[in-house]
């Protein structure tokens, strides 16, 4: 399966390449970025390590030679301030955006392709992306709530000293300020996390509120995220590649599933080879569905104004 990075001569874009490179499941990624010195460098420092790390075709390139790509991944944009929500960066990155999906048009893509946005605000641009290209909307997918999801198992299973895969606990809705947390359905090992005596409302607020801060705490100390941004795009993209019916909370256009319609949003979805397969509306609390539908009606505003 091959992979454009656009935007990967950014952090965000090359700790993907990186994580992708390491898994060795797909077998070529090509780097492009406006930045071609970049592009290339990053690509060229890649590629020094096929020798221990496998031996995936990595290259810089452009959008003519994008055109056969499996998966388009946009990382390209701006970041945020860390006193700034995603939804501010709107109107700066909305423009570089659309340019993006014009070099995609001029370069051409596969019937086939996916496109699968990264950008923020990220619900916004899979939208905005979903309705502009010519694409099955099940083609178009965003990473959503996927970082906010793992970062809250993490910081859930540090803070009680558990083993983080075993930790599952969901974040839906809009990446950014309105995102709700699903402890309805929470477990470790099977179990249910509610079951543990240490797990109060306190500390469950506690650990979402941290959650929900993670992406301007990390700007604060580093500047932007890249290493747990880079593996949840790598493991959206072995879901696809794999064709392994992942059921993961990813960004993409709603058709009623919890009665949102007509904009992109995190909820329970299956995805494989052929994109979104299923939306699953599974039993959340109703103070739950109330978050996530409010989640929606803050993500249409927004959308309002830009498309
Ligand atoms: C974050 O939350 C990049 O939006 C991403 O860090």
């Amino acid at each position: 399966m091959k992979v454009t990075i656009i935007g990967g001569g950014g952090r965000v874009g090359s700790n993907a390449a990186f994580a992708l490179q390491c898994a060795g499941i797909v077998k070529e990624i090509q780097i492009l970025d406006y930045n071609q010195d970049l592009a290339e460098g990053e690509a060229l420092d890649l590629l020094h390590g096929a020798a221990t790390l496998g031996g995936q075709r990595i290259y810089a390139g452009d959008y003519d030679r994008a055109a056969d790509s499996d998966v388009f991944v946009i990382t390209a944009g701006s970041r945020r301030k860390p006193d700034e929500s995603r939804l501010d960066l709107i109107n700066r990155n909305v423009e570089v955006f659309k340019g993006i999906l014009d070099s995609m048009h001029r370069g051409g893509y596969k019937p086939t392709s996916h496109v699968f946005v990264v950008s923020n605000p990220v619900d916004i641009l899979t939208e905005l992306a979903a309705r502009t290209l010519n694409l099955p909307w099940q083609q178009v997918y965003g990473l959503g709530t996927m970082l906010d999801t793992a970062r809250f198992r993490s910081l859930i299973a540090e803070e009680l000293k558990l083993d983080a895969s075993q930790v599952k606990a969901l974040i839906l809705g809009e990446h950014g300020d309105s995102m709700i947390p699903v402890w309805s359905s929470a477990t470790v090992g099977g179990l249910p996390l509610s079951g543990l005596k240490q797990v109060t409302p306190a500390l469950q607020n506690t650990l979402f509120t941290r959650t929900k801060g993670s992406g301007a705490e990390v700007i604060r100390k580093k500047g932007g995220a890249g290493w747990a941004v880079g593996a949840t795009i790598a493991e959206t993209i072995h879901a696809v590649a794999l064709d392994n019916q992942a059921l993961l909370p990813v960004s993409s256009q709603q058709h009623g599933c919890y009665g949102l319609r007509d904009i992109s949003i995190s909820v329970p979805t299956v995805l494989g080879r052929a994109g979104v397969i299923d939306h699953v509306e599974m039993d959340l609390w109703p103070k739950e569905v109330q978050g996530l539908q409010a989640s929606g009606r803050a993500l249409r505003e927004t959308l309002n104004k830009v498309i």
